[in-house]
């Protein structure tokens, strides 16, 4: 989709890292900017940043997991702007660090809740208002990682979480093709980005914390682990100009770092190479 001046463009997780630079290049672009997040002061101070910036801004305290809430800043942000060009479900949360067998439901649930029902919950409520726009091109944007399409160790419920968001956006974007190809649909799948994601905690529930069960002796090998996947991070800005490019060519994958490119092309071969032995 071009993107123009006074397009509306909802952004989940604006307040902060990612979303708050995707949010900044829109406004950049004349876009009049949705954002909504579950940390009130940060969101307040971002809003208030950009508008200081020139950019036109609407505020909302959300929580993407509660679906009525969703629902109802979906209804708001109409009626304050009259139109949605442009979804991004992009609030994500990281979860504990860890070997699967010692995983807890607790860390599922909250990794799930935010960052796949955060995502469906998104699409429910606001897509239904992009139908109704039938002579307007629109786009919905999900924020996958690259643990969306190759598998991190240590990580499993977000990696699961970010696979399922893949998953989601194609399905998506096939229903779309059929009903509605006015609408198109981007996953974006990162590397490591510059951004607050390693200090999620701040918006666990306190019903759904967890006390880590991983063994002193595997947390050195574990962190290894995870800092070779957050190795060099990319500025959030320059992520974000990426992936106003990929919407402006209707990419539907978005893969924003070449130093993974060699992990993700092994597991597509991986995946052609199982389908040439079945046909
Ligand atoms: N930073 C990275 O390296 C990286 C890499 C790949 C993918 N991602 C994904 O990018 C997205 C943005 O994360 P980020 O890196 O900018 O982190 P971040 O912590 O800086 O920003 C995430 C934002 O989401 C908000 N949020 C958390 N839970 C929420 C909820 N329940 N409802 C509404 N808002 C909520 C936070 O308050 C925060 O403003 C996430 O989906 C994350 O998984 C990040």
């Amino acid at each position: 989709m071009k993107l123009m001046p006074d397009q509306v463009a909802v952004i989940t997780g604006g307040a902060s890292g990612i979303g708050k630079a995707l949010a900044r290049a829109l406004a950049g672009r004349g876009l009049h900017l949705a954002l909504l997040d579950v940390e009130q002061p940060a969101l307040d101070a971002t809003a208030e940043q950009l508008r200081a910036e020139g950019a036109k801004v609407e505020a909302l305290v959300c929580d993407v997991s509660d679906a009525e809430a969703m629902q109802a800043a979906a209804s708001e942000i109409l009626s304050r702007c009259n139109r949605i060009d442009l979804l991004v479900n992009n609030a994500g949360v990281g979860g504990s660090l860890g070997p699967q067998w010692l995983s807890q439901p607790q860390d599922w649930q909250w990794v799930f809740n935010v960052n796949v029902f955060g995502v469906a919950n998104g699409i429910r409520a606001f897509v239904p208002a992009m139908l109704m726009q039938p002579g307007r091109p629109a786009h919905v944007v999900n924020t996958s990682s690259v643990a969306g399409v190759t598998s991190p160790p240590f990580l499993s419920p977000y990696v699961a979480a970010k696979h399922a968001v893949v998953g989601m956006s194609e399905s998506l974007a096939t229903e779309l093709q059929y009903m509605a190809p006015h609408i198109r649909v981007s996953v974006v799948c990162p590397g490591g980005v510059q951004s607050q994601i390693m200090h999620s905690e701040r918006n666990r529930p306190a019903d759904l914390t967890v006390i880590s069960r991983t063994p002193p002796e595997m947390r050195d090998r574990i962190k290894a682990a995870f800092e070779k996947l957050m190795a060099d991070p990319m500025p959030a800005d320059r992520l974000a100009q990426i992936v106003l490019a990929g919407v402006e060519r209707d990419e539907p994958l978005i893969v924003t770092h070449a130093d993974h490119a060699p992990e993700v092309l092994a597991r597509a071969e991986r995946v052609a190479a199982a389908a040439k032995a079945a046909a």
